[in-house]
């Protein structure tokens, strides 16, 4: 089934005249020996895939074989895991909430208390602040660590404390095309919520960004590389803000609302000119 997002990004492929072929990640298997049928002579892949896991897969086999992935394999890597993600941040000095990194229950309630609280523990990979929990007491820290040891999947095995931001009921996400701003928003989070996530009840509005906000978008792109990214912002209450998170997939049928083919058109023109020449 193909997402509100990806059904446009078709659309808006066929009014262009762009020659589309799908793969089917759910349903098809790969064979590593090479690229797969009918993609040999492929120019670009835009990767719309809804898994981390199978974004890396497919983005390495065909950067392997020569074929430019939108957004890169290097973007996925570092952009799908929060921990790679904001330690790339922090070195390239874009504001970024700070964070530690534990690898043991008693090293991450240690960490807790090192960082004091509230603070935000969270799964290195993730989307719609699923998990993302608002740690207010040792009591709710030693819950959240005993649950994640106890459940012990990959993801659980790394323990990502953040620095909690104050933030005005409210973060930004801006989406970049290349070196293009096309849009964002603020997303209010429901009365007495911590998650902003459209998809946890946050509401979106539109959002004029200041010249140092855009600055930092930018600067996230020229980290990542340029690609299509959804770059979340979060403001403290001394007047700054922070780049909180970059998602390397983002959505946007819900937050660019009427825009959404213009945004599609987009993305379609810049895998265009991403394509191999
Ligand atoms: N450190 C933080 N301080 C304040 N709010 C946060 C913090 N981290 C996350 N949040 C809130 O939780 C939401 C989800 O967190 P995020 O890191 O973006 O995870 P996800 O990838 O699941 O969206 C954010 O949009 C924000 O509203
Ligand atoms: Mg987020």
């Amino acid at each position: 089934m193909l997402t509100p997002e990806n059904m446009t990004i078709v659309k808006a492929a066929k009014s262009d005249g762009v020659e589309l072929a799908m793969l089917n990640d759910e349903k098809e298997s790969l064979s590593l020996g090479g690229l797969p049928e009918g993609f040999e002579e492929a120019g670009c892949l835009l990767d719309r895939s809804s898994g981390f896991s199978r974004s890396l897969c497919i983005s390495h086999l065909f950067e392997l074989h020569g074929v430019p992935v939108v957004n890169s394999h290097f973007a996925q890597k570092i952009c799908g895991d929060k921990v790679a993600c904001s330690a790339v941040l922090a070195k390239s000095g874009v504001p970024t909430p700070k964070v530690l990194v534990a690898f043991s229950a008693q090293a991450a309630l240690s960490a807790v208390e090192e960082m004091g609280y509230p603070c935000v523990i969270k799964p290195p990979v993730g989307s719609w602040g699923r998990m993302v929990c608002k740690i207010t007491d040792k009591h709710a820290a030693e819950a959240v660590v005993s649950l994640k040891s106890t459940l012990g999947g990959y993801a659980d095995k790394v323990y990502y404390i953040q620095e909690f931001v104050d933030k005005p009921g409210r973060d930004i996400r801006v989406f970049l095309i290349g070196d293009e701003i096309v849009f964002s928003i603020c997303r209010t989070a429901k009365e007495g919520a911590f998650l902003t996530n459209l998809s946890a009840g946050g509401t979106a509005s539109g959002f004029a960004l200041t010249e140092e906000m855009e600055e930092a978008v930018h600067k996230v792109g020229g980290i990542m590389g340029s690609g299509i990214y959804g770059i979340d912002l979060i403001e403290g209450k001394d007047g700054g803000f922070y780049v909180l998170e970059v998602n390397h997939a983002p959505e946007f049928s819900k937050s660019a609302g009427a825009g959404i083919g213009k945004v599609a058109e987009k993305i379609v023109q810049f895998a265009v000119s991403c394509m191999k020449k």
